[in-house]
Formats: structure tokens, C-alpha cells, sequence
């Protein structure tokens, strides 16, 4: 990652900290840019900002404990005030391809749960089309070679994904397929033809489910409203 890459990641992570209120339920990211939301939010909550978070992977949860930032589950809250991730492509219609560090369930399942999604990305995540980084499929470990069929009769090319030559395991116990798309034209149709595969938990497009967008590019940071 470039300097001025993890430098516009740092700063929208500290304009979405801004946006968190006091009294709020909180949705927490995965992801470097997340990391960065954390110390900010952290900071704030040791001089007495009053929040609850429910962090979307383990990683967040072990930051928030050292950072003393609150935690909560679904088994204590039904909705969240707000959501606030990442994202690792984000198109003019606020589409998103999200999971490039492999939280991507618990991440939809978070921001499905929010009133209102935030997402924080440094310039070089918009995109024009989706597609060139490579969408991740979480596919469950039992008959995966069958979902690993499926996906390969649709024509689309992907990689298991691996860490030190074994499969990546998710938080949830599954595997991830990186599928690598050049160019999604439909996300929402590609959306829910992956997920019809009986296998497939789910995948890496968020349709409809970002209403801001913080962009830092160079030294700028915008907060921009869905449409
Ligand atoms: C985690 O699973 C992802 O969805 C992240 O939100 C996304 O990969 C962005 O990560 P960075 O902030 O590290 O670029």
C-alpha cells in the first residue's frame, strides 16, 4: 500500500469517526481503513462519547477491547443506528465489492441491520464498473468442490483462496473463492445468481446497502449522500 494510499485511508477513517453520536449503535467494519475509524472512535470514547459496538470479525472485536470501545451482539439488539466499513470497490450508484479481508457475511449482516451505512474509502476504491478486484464467494467447507462446479459452469475464473497453501477460513467456518470478474455490468443479477448456488453462503457484492460515502482523495475528504 502506498503512503498516500494508507494516508487516505487514516483520513476518512477519522471523518466517519466524526459522524458517530453519542448514544448510538454502532455496526463495526474489517479492514485496514476500519482500523484507522477505530483509534479515532477510541479516542473519542475515552473522553466520554457513550456508544455500543458490534464489530463484524473477530480482528475488530479484539481492537475494540484494547481500544475500550464497548461491544454488543444480536442477541442484545435487533437494529443499529449505524454501520461504518470499508469497501475494496465502490461504483457511482454506491455498489460495492467488499470482503477482500474475508469478513464479508457477518459485514452484510451488519449493515443490513443499520439504519444507515456509512462507508469510508481511500480514491483509488471508486471505480466506474465493478469487477477488477476480485469478488470473494464464501462457500461452505463441506461439498465445496461442488460449488467450486458451479462457479466454474458459469465461466467465471476464481482462485481458493489461501493462506500459507491451505484454504482460508473465515470467521464463520467457511471458505472463500476469489472470483475474478474483469468487469460486472449487472451486480445485482450477478448478486443472486451466485447465491441461488446451493453451497455459496454468500458473496462480496453489497447492492443498495451504502447511503454515504467518505472519500479521502490526497489532503480532501468528502462526505457524499447516496444520489
Ligand atoms: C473486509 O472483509 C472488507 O470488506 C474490507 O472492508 C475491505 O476489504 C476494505 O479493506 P481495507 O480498508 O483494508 O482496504
Amino acid at each position: 500500500m502506498s503512503d498516500q494510499q494508507n494516508n487516505e485511508k487514516k483520513l476518512a477513517g477519522q471523518a466517519a469517526a466524526d459522524l458517530v453520536q453519542d448514544g448510538m449503535l454502532v455496526g463495526l467494519g474489517t479492514g485496514s481503513t476500519v482500523n484507522f475509524f477505530l483509534h479515532s472512535l477510541g479516542n473519542r470514547v475515552k473522553k466520554g462519547l457513550k456508544i455500543k459496538g458490534l464489530p463484524t470479525s473477530e480482528r475488530t472485536a479484539a481492537l475494540c477491547h484494547e481500544l475500550g470501545i464497548e461491544l454488543t451482539d444480536f442477541a442484545s439488539v435487533d437494529k443499529l443506528d449505524m454501520a461504518i466499513d470499508g469497501a475494496d470497490e465502490i461504483d457511482g450508484d454506491f455498489q460495492m465489492i467488499k470482503g477482500g479481508g474475508g469478513a464479508l457475511l457477518r459485514e452484510k449482516i451488519v449493515a443490513s441491520a443499520a439504519d444507515h451505512v456509512v462507508i469510508m474509502v481511500d480514491g483509488s476504491k471508486r471505480v466506474e464498473t465493478l469487477g477488477q478486484f476480485p469478488l470473494p464467494v464464501e462457500i461452505v467447507k463441506f461439498g465445496h468442490q461442488q460449488a467450486e462446479r458451479r462457479v466454474q459452469e458459469l465461466g467465471i475464473p476464481y482462485a481458493m483462496r489461501l493462506v500459507d497453501g491451505e484454504p482460508y477460513v473465515t470467521d464463520n467456518g467457511n471458505y472463500i473463492l476469489d472470483c475474478q470478474m474483469d468487469s460486472i455490468i449487472a451486480p445485482a443479477a450477478m448478486h443472486d445468481q451466485l447465491n441461488s448456488i446451493t453451497g455459496v453462503v454468500d458473496n462480496g457484492l453489497f447492492i443498495d446497502l451504502c447511503h454515504t460515502l467518505v472519500v479521502a482523495t490526497g489532503d480532501k475528504v468528502e462526505v457524499l449522500p447516496k444520489g
